[in-house]
């Protein structure tokens, strides 16, 4: 491990706060995509107290780290990472409703929440319906569809700062953009966020629930591994559009396959972390060379140097 803070030390600080910490715990098991080599150590706190206890402990070590959500947004190469991994899987997956608006912890999951929103008569989250991500990954990224956005009815956030202070945040105007948060700027780990519905009929938002699976299962390749959207769209326009004119719909490097269905989506039939990867590149470098258009990756890549 690259990082300064002693293995000891921190194995012992995560047993002391009851924290599951797993060595050497290979990534591909924690993503969508299913590729990628291990961590060194991969923490799972439970509690919003033991997740910032960890945090401190990192910090005072100067020591990098990285965050998982659901595990649905992160590519990881097959040599792994050189840093720690908390994962906010085991954070409370909780939802309590306060009037208008639903609390919900990082690690409930965002079909799940646009469900019990529905149930209680909440509209507003129903174009994530079929978002395979957690509250947590969901608001840091501010994920959207069908030019909505989750960051649209956060309200509040409860985060961890990268100093290890549990924080509670209301976003002002600038604070959500497209794929971008004050959540990512500012490093936090969200531990739970407060949504606003508006309320209405149960059946008429679950109707609309239904369009949005329907557009989705109809355009995308639900039944496969993947990690959504590969590309962020290009102002104005739509990255699998692009890719799709250029014909590179099933294009492949080893198991990693450019979906037939949504050309901005790559399939795991069975290929590595360095299928993917490449994949993903030559994808981009089409895109310039043919297109003129420079993507810039809606995913995060998890690589280190070795
Ligand atoms: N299109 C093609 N060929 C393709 C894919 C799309 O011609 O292979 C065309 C479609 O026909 C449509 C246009 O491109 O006219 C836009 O397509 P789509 O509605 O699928 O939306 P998108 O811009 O490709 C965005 C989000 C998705 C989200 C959908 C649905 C990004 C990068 N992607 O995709 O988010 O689900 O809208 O609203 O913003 C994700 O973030 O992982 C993701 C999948």
């Amino acid at each position: 491990m690259r990082a300064d803070v002693s293995e000891r030390t921190l194995q012992q600080a995560a047993a002391e706060l009851g924290v599951e910490c797993r060595v050497n715990e290979p990534l591909g098991l924690h993503t969508t995509m299913g590729v990628g080599g291990p961590a060194p150590f991969l923490l799972l706190p439970k509690d919003a107290a033991s997740l910032a206890a960890i945090v401190r402990e990192l910090a005072s070590s100067g020591a990098r780290y990285r965050v998982l959500g659901a595990g649905s947004n992160v590519i990881v190469a097959d040599e792994g990472v050189a840093t720690p991994v908390i994962s906010c899987a085991r954070l409370a997956a909780v939802m309590t409703r306060e009037g208008d608006r639903v609390r919900a912890g990082a690690g409930v999951l965002v079909p799940r929440l646009t469900r019990e929103m529905a149930t209680w008569g909440l509209s507003g989250m129903e174009f994530a319906e079929g978002i395979p991500g957690s509250v947590g990954g969901c608001v840091r990224m501010n994920a959207g569809a069908g030019g909505r956005w989750i960051g649209d009815l956060v309200k509040e956030v409860v985060a961890v700062t990268p100093a290890g202070d549990l924080v509670r945040r209301v976003p002002g105007p600038d604070d959500f953009g497209y794929r971008r948060s004050f959540v990512a700027r500012e490093g936090l780990i969200v531990v739970a966020a407060v949504f606003e519905g508006r309320p209405e009929d149960p059946a008429t938002i679950r109707e609309r629930m239904r369009d949005s699976r329907a557009y989705r299962l109809a355009t995308q390749p639900l039944s496969e591994r993947s990690s959504g959207c590969i590309f962020k769209n290009p102002e104005g326009g739509s990255a699998g559009e692009v890719l799709d004119r250029l014909g590179l719909k099933g294009l492949s490097v080893g198991g990693a396959v450019l979906s037939d269905v949504h050309a901005n989506f790559i399939v795991n039939r069975g290929g590595t972390g360095a299928d993917v990867l490449a994949l993903a590149e030559r994808v981009k470098q089409e895109a310039l060379d043919r297109a003129g258009v420079a993507l810039s990756f809606e995913v995060e890549i998890w690589r280190d140097a070795p």
